[in-house]
């Protein structure tokens, strides 16, 4: 028997305190689930009005990856969880928080593990883990710290590869070199697209996937449980359409649930996890794993009963999760999201709403972003339909009948 889930009130001596660490779109989503329970929620990130700010109870401005901004923080607010939103925190900071709170039998949890949250901050430490310490197939790779071992990887992998700053997402400095052309370019872009400045790369060999997917998976107080496979289209590193369910052979999904049980397992804890691989006919590669929801993972707003962020303030504070025996969590219908990203400098001012959301079926969020310099995504539009296919289109002209501008 699990210890009974006690949740007090927000504002007095007996509330449950959650931190957020990273405030965007993701993070407001699980800061409305906890507001749901009573949670009295806390949000950090670098800048002022970040969208889960604005549904918090309280808010903090500071530089995460600043270890001591990072430990006066929790000292202060002295949270029962810490659930980290991005990837860009100081983890080792949270690791050692972590063993100090063990040492002391202090209450705060870091979510789901501050290892899961070190060694998904940056590309090898998750790779290592997966394809040396694990054993599960991924792409071939090599880290390299050179331009000089750069070359050598590329001509040891061939031609196409992928070149990723080890210290980046949503495809920031990220790119797919298909011919001698491309090479140095392709480092010159990873040494300036990194999150921590010029520095380590990892190559990979290109993976001629049919299709790729998050597994969005759930550990909680009695187990592990999936949400049906979301299938996904990336253009430049960056999500602009997923959908549910996508359609897989039986051995290919449970090479899926293999995997990403695997991973999921050594990382620990409780939480949901986007654990992202490629496939191609029955045969699965480990990608990369968010110990978080996954912006893919946005559909489930539309295609089930508890969304993946519903699912992750369940399990980290210690309630059921319905699934089904195999662990199947139960979906509405196919369902699907699309991207909308706005280009440029302002506020973002959105025309047209109510033409977005003239189909039966569909649903949209708008952000709340306070600014956008450059490329940001701002929305997203949610449809369900007879089939995937239908709903992405439904997705998409929801998407294209709001009118973003910056102002
Ligand atoms: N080795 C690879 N082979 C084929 N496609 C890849 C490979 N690595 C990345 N990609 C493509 O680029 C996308 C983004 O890469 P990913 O490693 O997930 O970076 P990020 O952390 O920015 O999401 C993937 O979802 C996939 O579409
Ligand atoms: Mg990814």
């Amino acid at each position: 028997m699990t210890k009974p889930v006690v949740i007090g009130t927000p504002h007095s001596e007996h509330a449950l305190r959650v931190l957020l660490l990273g405030s965007g779109e993701l993070g407001k989503e699980v800061a409305i689930e906890l507001q749901r329970f009573g949670v009295e929620v806390i949000a950090a990130d670098r800048y002022a009005d970040a969208p889960a700010m604005q549904v918090a109870h309280r808010c903090h401005v500071l530089d995460m990856l600043e270890g001591a901004a990072i430990r006066a923080l929790i000292e202060l607010e002295k949270p029962h969880l810490v659930v980290p939103e991005i990837e860009a925190i100081h983890t080792e900071t949270l690791v050692e928080l972590e063993r100090e709170f063990a040492q002391a039998g202090t209450a705060t949890r870091i979510v789901p593990t501050a290892r899961a949250a070190r060694l998904t901050m940056d590309r090898e430490g998750i790779r290592r883990l997966a394809a040396e310490t694990l054993g599960l197939p991924t792409s071939p790779y090599r880290f390299v710290d050179t331009r000089e071992d750069y070359h050598q990887a590329v001509r040891a992998l061939g031609l196409p590869c992928v070149v990723k700053p080890v210290m980046s997402s949503s495809g920031k400095g990220q790119s797919l070199v298909r011919s001698d052309a491309d090479i140095d370019a392709a480092w010159d872009y990873a040494q300036t697209g990194g999150r921590a400045g010029a520095g380590r790369v990892i190559v990979e060999g290109f993976v001629d996937f049919d299709y790729e997917i998050t597994l969005l998976t759930v550990r909680h107080a009695a187990g592990t449980a999936f949400c049906p496979p979301v299938g996904h289209l990336q253009r430049d590193g960056d999500y602009r359409e997923s959908w549910q369910p996508q359609p897989m052979s039986a051995q290919a999904l449970a090479g899926a649930c293999a995997i990403a049980k695997a991973v999921t397992d050594d990382l620990g804890g409780w939480g949901l996890f986007g654990v992202e691989l490629f496939v191609k006919g029955d045969e699965v590669w480990f990608s990369e794993v968010s110990p978080r929801p996954h912006d893919t993972g946005l559909v489930t707003l539309i295609s089930q009963e508890l969304s993946q962020f519903a699912l992750h303030a369940r399990a980290i504070l210690g309630l059921p999760i319905p699934a089904d025996e195999a662990g199947w969590i139960d979906l509405i219908g196919p369902s699907a999201s699309c991207a909308v990203l706005a280009q440029g400098h302002g506020v973002p001012v959105f025309g047209a709403v109510d033409a977005a959301l003239r189909a039966p079926r569909t649903a949209l969020r708008l952000f709340g972003k306070p600014r956008v310099e450059g490329q940001r995504r701002v929305a997203v539009t949610l449809a369900r339909g007879e089939d995937a296919e239908q709903a992405r289109a439904l997705a998409r002209e929801a998407a294209s009948a709001l009118v973003v501008e910056l102002r």
